[in-house]
């Protein structure tokens, strides 16, 4: 690995893109310099406040910037939950820094975009699986497509290339990510055993069924930066998941055994529900286990985690083509979840 690389990683504070920032920054040789609206000053790397919706303010600080080598871009505007983003304002905002690198940047290599399973439109209408990379768009209303778009012809006839990831819901252990799945199920078990009550599922019998996955952040990104070092990735998009999808009812059985609960049945609920009348439970909760005090509705975010059981069908991406061209981390999701728990345990989050 040469040590002339600077990357510039849009998105830095985000959930990949601080995994990213953490893992380029610890690998060295690629000089991450990270961007967000609100950087974070603890970061062991620099980094620039920036509006990418706002040309001007890309050009005048990024334009001087004529050594970068990597672009991540793993920004996203600001959305709640499980609705769609503004396709308008994500395409112009990638537009935005492209129009303020590219042509400054003489030695422009890579151009990397974290996209998702939602290019395959998994919310909107079964269709066959697992999805391929080469499978049509089925959600033109995501930004993805046209971001997609854009980089494609944005390259075409130049020296520099591109990839894109397709992850899907992002796991990793964290106490500051309110979207963070592991934890809102961590802490509904929490509650849910105090009370006395089995562990039902809070969503449809359909759900419990139907087979999702996860994307472990830290494999995301060493699969990122592996994407951007190698030539057989020049212009191709891949999945990026753990790679062994598992129905809820597989999995709900687990969770209840490590809390040591009953398993109850699917119930047509929402964790949102659950949550909504819970703040002074779990106030109590935390105080009679002696727990970091947390806001129910602050330390987790309960309709992303609605968002993620409310699958409706069968939800496999293909891991062929990333394993056929030499990418071979795997993560076990049973484990994941379970070491997770284990880690909120450890940070006193959940008793
Ligand atoms: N989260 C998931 O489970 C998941 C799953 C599959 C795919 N994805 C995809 O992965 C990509 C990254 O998602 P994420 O969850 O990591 O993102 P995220 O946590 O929502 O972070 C978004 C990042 O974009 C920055 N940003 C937002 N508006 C900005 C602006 N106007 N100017 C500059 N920076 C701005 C934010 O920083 P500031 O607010 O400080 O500006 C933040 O660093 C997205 O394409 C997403 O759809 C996510």
């Amino acid at each position: 690995m040469t040590s002339d690389k600077k990357t510039l990683i849009a998105g830095a504070t985000g959930q990949i893109g601080s995994s990213v920032g953490e893992y380029l920054s610890r690998a060295g040789g690629w000089n991450p310099i990270g961007l967000a609206r609100t950087p974070d000053l603890e970061a062991d790397y620099p980094m620039i406040a920036i509006d990418l919706t706002n040309p001007e303010d890309c050009l005048s600080k990024l334009s001087g910037i004529t050594d970068i080598t990597h672009i991540l871009y793993a920004a996203r505007f600001d959305h709640y939950g499980g609705e769609l983003e503004s396709k308008d304002i994500n395409v112009a905002m990638l537009k935005n820094l492209i129009d303020a690198v590219e042509p400054y940047a003489k030695n422009l290599q890579h151009v990397h975009l974290v996209h998702g399973t939602k290019f395959y439109g998994h919310t909107i209408a079964k269709r066959s699986v697992p999805y391929r990379e080469e499978d049509a768009c089925g959600n033109y209303n995501s930004f993805y497509f046209e971001q997609q778009s854009l980089i494609e012809q944005r390259q075409r006839n130049k020296n520099w290339s591109w990839s894109i990831s397709r992850p899907h819901a992002f796991c990793n252990y964290r106490t500051d990510e309110p979207r963070n799945l592991i934890l809102v199920v961590a802490i509904y078990a929490t509650i849910m055993r105090e009370l006395g009550l089995p562990l039902t599922f809070p969503g449809t019998p359909v759900s419990y069924m139907a087979k999702t996955q996860f994307s472990w952040l830290p494999t995301l990104a060493h699969a990122a930066a592996w994407m951007m070092r190698e030539p057989q990735c020049a212009n191709q998009a891949y999945n990026v998941v753990n790679g062994d999808p598992k129905s809820w009812s597989q999995l709900w059985p687990l969770f209840a055994e490590y809390f040591d609960m009953k398993i109850g049945e699917p119930v047509s609920s929402s964790f949102a529900q659950f949550a909504s009348d819970k703040a002074s439970i779990w106030r109590s909760i935390t105080e009679k286990y002696n727990l970091i005090h947390t806001e129910l509705l602050e330390i987790a975010q309960w309709p992303y985690g609605d968002y993620v059981l409310s699958v409706q069908w069968d939800v496999i991406s293909d891991m062929t083509k990333i394993q056929r061209d030499g990418f071979n981390e795997r993560v076990d999701s049973e484990n994941m979840w379970l070491r997770g728990f284990d880690y909120f345990r450890a940070q006193r989050i959940i008793p």
